[in-house]
């Protein structure tokens, strides 16, 4: 029978989920899952911060609470106190009312909202995303209106370095008004952010150019263990008078990857425009999913207002922050220690969730046949993933992979 869907063409599954289910579907007794970024405990298990159960139980036991909707444009304390995070509570920004934000369905929902804002209503057409980089940027900003997606370059797959001449001339050639995406910490997946020296190289010539700087900040406080820190980027463009637009998530910090929490912060040089952009703002939300779920963001509102509760959480920010550092350490080192081919600094010296470790695709296929390891084509890995059980099978199995299909440039393993 003839059907209105049958010229439906099959789309490209989405690596990163498609592994994820190929994992949980493994009977292997040997898995191990360095695929989707999600922390895990040294166990190997999900963790639910304990602030997080703590507020959890106290807003179930708060008769106070219930299910009513939310404004469109979300809680109002969440999205001034997850502001406050990212711009400093001393930021000049803030306080000239410079600064708003909207809560929004997680960081992939405030690039969503940023990416119709942009193309809708201040008429941008082209974006520029880093090459290589989270793979939903794209799509994102398709789906979000814009006409022109471009590459800058990023990586120098040799020196497994930023290559910030390529990315500078690249920005150098790029239209006025072109959105620049930029990982503000931890960059997915090279996990290589900009020194503060580059980071003033390219708000330069982002200045000069007079494009539009758009970061994605996912990993505040998960890069480094110090929130401030992670956020010197964004502060510093800030600082200089830059107006930019910032989608904050709140998945990885607060282990709330299913809750969608997120917020879109917007700095601008005025504060005369603030009405008509909320009104915007608004329309588009409505548009999408007309108002964003209360939970995670109620959580999330609790504990950075809180002061017991934020030191509380920081500590637990803390602990996934150095049980990674550990994970990079214990894997550079056992592959030092079994003479694997190639160097393994890179695994120490990246930061963030993620190692791009360089494997090529034919050893990540290897890694995945042979041994039930999971990860990217790319070759990134998911730090979280790994703990005391796995990492000498882990460390192991690279070793004997990269022996049997070593790569072609001596100097690189990608
Ligand atoms: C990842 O990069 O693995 C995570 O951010 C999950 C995702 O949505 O891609």
């Amino acid at each position: 029978m003839s059907s209105r869907f049958s010229n439906v063409k099959l789309g490209p599954p989405i690596e990163v989920f498609a592994l994820q289910k190929a994992y949980v579907d493994d009977n292997n007794e040997n898995k191990v899952n360095l695929s989707i970024g999600a922390y895990r405990t040294s166990e190997g298990q999900p963790w639910v911060l304990p602030v997080v159960k703590k507020v959890e139980k106290a807003l179930a036991a708060d008769d106070l609470q219930n299910h009513e909707y939310l404004p469109v444009l979300g809680l109002e304390a969440f999205s001034q106190a997850a502001t406050c995070m990212l711009l400093g509570a001393d930021s000049p920004v803030i306080a000239q009312g410079r600064a708003i934000g909207i809560q929004t369905i997680s960081g992939t929902g405030a690039l969503r909202v940023a990416a119709e804002f942009l193309s809708r209503i201040l008429h941008y057409d082209t974006f520029y995303y880093s090459k290589p980089t989270w793979e939903n940027h794209r799509l994102l900003f398709i789906n979000g209106g814009f006409k022109h997606a471009r590459e800058y370059t990023y990586w120098d797959h040799i020196k497994r370095t930023i290559n910030i001449e390529r990315m500078i001339e690249n920005l150098e050639n790029a239209p006025e008004n072109a959105v620049i995406i930029l990982h503000a910490c931890a960059h997915n997946p090279t996990g290589c952010d900009p020194t503060p020296e580059q980071w003033n190289m390219i708000a330069d010539i982002i200045e000069k150019k007079r494009l539009f700087p758009l970061f994605d900040c996912a990993y505040q406080g998960f890069a480094s263990g110090d929130l401030d820190k992670d956020a010197a980027a964004v502060r510093m463009f800030a600082a200089r008078g830059l107006e930019f637009l910032c989608a904050q998530s709140f998945a990885k910090n607060f282990g709330l990857y299913n809750e969608r929490v997120g917020n879109l912060v917007l700095v601008m040089n005025n504060t005369k425009d603030i009405v008509q952009i909320k009104s915007q703002l608004t329309l588009i939300v409505r548009g999408m999913y007309s108002n964003p779920p209360n939970h995670g963001a109620r959580i999330v509102s609790t504990v950075l207002r809180n002061p017991d509760l934020y030191e509380e959480w920081k500590d637990h920010i803390g602990t996934m922050s150095s049980r990674i550092r550990d994970m990079r350490i214990g894997l550079q080192q056992r592959l030092q220690r079994l003479g694997t081919p190639g160097t393994w600094d890179h695994i120490t010296q990246q930061i963030g969730m993620f190692s791009y470790t360089g494997l090529t695709e034919r050893q990540v296929e290897h890694l995945l046949d042979q041994y039930h390891i999971y990860m990217l084509h790319s070759g990134r890995i998911n730090m979280c993933g790994l703990n005391e059980k796995n990492l000498d099978y882990v460390a192991k199995a690279i070793h004997e992979t990269v022996l049997l299909f070593p790569q072609k440039d001596k100097r690189c393993n990608c």
